[in-house]
């Protein structure tokens, strides 16, 4: 059996698949593998160093039946599926209250069960003003982020997240502050105390080395330098390496970013972009987001790229951008964009976001994130031809606008609100085009589910936030919702979850709660069987009539 833990939607592939797609599966993991040790080196590698037997395959992945989609962590890495005995691996009576995790409380986090540490009580940030100074030649980052924030209670202390940066000066709405660098926080004292509800600017100056490492998630997370510039990848706790924040998807906020690069390179980052101005250091590249996002969604880039502007669906305003040299080989994806829009916008709701468009970056391959109204990507995953995986990964990430960026987990073991939903998006556009019906989709995951029910999708671990139970273990259960209350109730159930929540951080038990609403009866069991159980029924629900 293998794994991926690079990409979230990258293939694995277990050992009741076969053929094409376990090659396909192979190939994938293998550079994911390399990545994860050391992603920086990796990308100098040419592909042609990788294995034979990882070679990517010439055939197109079957156009039905089951599809080995088994995601990075996923699947219990010691576990033979041969040797699973359900007598060892049954779990007691399933009680959702028995299997949250302890809190471990941390004074200095927002008690997140699995991040204690992440996020710094008292504060709520509501715009941060990023400036960045980074030239690929020498690595260095040189930084100062004003944090527009209101205290949520009296402080005469709080903390940021940072793990790294080396911070030079703090103020306080224009005064000195004291501050002092602990392992991972950033202890600040204002001059003045701070007053709940008065909103204050935190300025504070940095440098930083990026060191895109590996999170405590095990999987790559921070700032990556490539051959010619640079990408961010945060998700879950890689924002503090490179920025002291507020490191938790609870707190929402807008962002200006202001990068300068040697003139001649492009800076990119979420939202518009606003201006490039030269100066004595370089260029300045200004780019705004408007709809509030938290951390892990934020989008950095640095290198040779030309931003490709366009219109989608509703007049949507499309911002692209794809390294020079690609530019040609990128135009089939820009162009796919359009109809992945207003196929999910009829099940989804409108595109919630203020613009769209994706970012192929000169990552290792395998590298797929939902950064905020950019989705970004890895550009070796579309230079092979492989329209399964492109598929895939576009559709999946698009999902993401809707289902994690419009509405985000308030706690990261929420986390299959955003990736179960855009698994299931994934699966419904599959089908659309007709690469994989849905149903084999789901009835493939469902047998993989019970093979591999380590943990229930609501309650994962740490090291199982990126695995199968999240993915299509996760996209099980919507797909047993779907049957249960039928499609209308299922679809209008999504289009509100995103209506109602646009710009906010939302708990599972909120969508538990919004479906008994919209589909008028309560749910409670429904989603004790199927979302808090580790082990799940052995057959979906009969489609409910209508
Ligand atoms: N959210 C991403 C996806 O589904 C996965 C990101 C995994 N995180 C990471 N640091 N590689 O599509
Ligand atoms: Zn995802």
């Amino acid at each position: 059996m293998s794994l991926v833990v690079f990409g979230a939607v990258a293939l694995a592939s277990c050992s009741n698949d076969g053929g094409v797609a376990t090659e396909r599966a192979d190939r994938i993991q293998s550079v994911a593998e390399d990545a994860t040790t050391d992603p920086t080196a990796e990308e100098t590698d040419p592909p042609a160093s990788q294995p034979a037997e990882t070679d990517p395959p010439e055939t197109v992945p079957p156009t039905s039946g089951p599809r080995p989609t088994l995601p990075p962590g996923t699947v219990p890495p010691q576990t033979d599926p041969d040797d699973t005995d359900p007598e060892d691996t049954e779990p007691e009576e399933t009680d959702p209250e028995d299997t949250e995790p302890e809190v471990v409380e941390s004074p200095d986090g927002v008690g997140d069960p699995l991040f204690p540490e992440l996020g710094n009580p008292g504060i709520d940030v509501e715009h941060y003003d990023i400036r960045v100074r980074y030239d690929p030649a020498d690595d260095e980052i040189t930084g100062a982020v004003t944090l527009t924030l209101v205290p949520t209670e009296a402080r005469e202390q709080f903390t940021l997240d940072s793990s790294g940066p080396e911070v030079s000066s703090v103020t306080v709405d224009g005064d000195e502050a004291e501050f002092e660098q602990e392992d991972v926080e950033l202890r600040i004292t204002p001059a003045t105390p701070l007053e709940p509800d008065k909103a204050v600017d935190v300025v504070v100056a940095y440098t930083a080395t990026p060191d895109g490492g590996t999170s405590i998630a095990s999987l790559p997370s921070g700032w990556f330098h490539t051959d010619e510039g640079s990408y961010v990848l945060n998700e879950p706790d890689g924002a503090r390496t490179w920025l002291p924040s507020n490191d938790h998807p609870s707190d929402k906020a807008t962002y200006t970013f202001r990068i300068t690069v040697p003139t001649g390179l492009t800076a990119v980052a979420n939202g518009a972009l606003i201006s490039t101005t030269p100066g004595p250091e370089g260029d300045e590249w200004v780019w705004e987001e408007s709809v509030p996002m938290p951390t892990y969604l934020i989008q950095l880039l640095t290198g040779d790229y030309e931003v490709v502007t366009g219109e989608g669906p509703d007049g949507l305003p499309l911002v692209s951008v794809v390294l020079r040299e690609d530019r040609e080989a990128m135009q089939p994806f820009l162009d796919s964009i359009d109809d992945q829009i207003d196929f999910f916008d009829d099940f989804f709701g409108p595109y919630p976001l203020a613009q769209y468009g994706i970012a192929m970056t000169d990552s290792t391959g395998g590298l797929a994130m939902e950064t905020m109204s950019r989705s970004l990507f890895s550009r070796e995953d579309f230079l092979r031809d492989d329209t399964f995986i492109e598929e895939l990964l576009l559709s999946h990430e698009l999902a993401h606008m809707w289902f994690g960026d419009a509405v985000s987990p308030a706690e990261w073991q929420d986390i299959w609100l955003n990736e179960s939903f855009a698994t299931y998006g994934e699966w419904m556009w599959m089908e659309h085009i007709d690469l994989v019906p849905l149903e084999a989709q789901a009835d493939d995951a469902l047998q993989t589910k019970l093979l591999f029910g380590e943990s229930a999708t609501a309650t994962p671990g740490v090291g199982e936030l990126f695995g199968y139970n999240v993915y299509d273990g996760g996209a099980v259960v919507l797909h047993a919702l779907r049957l249960t209350i039928g499609d209308e109730a299922f679809f209008s159930l999504l289009s509100r979850w995103v209506a109602d929540n646009l710009g906010e951080s939302r708990f599972t038990e909120d969508f538990v709660q919004l479906a008994s609403e919209v589909a008028g009866t309560d749910l409670t069991d429904f989603f004790d069987e199927w979302l808090f159980a580790e082990v799940v029924p052995e057959q979906f629900p009969e489609p409910a009539a209508g």
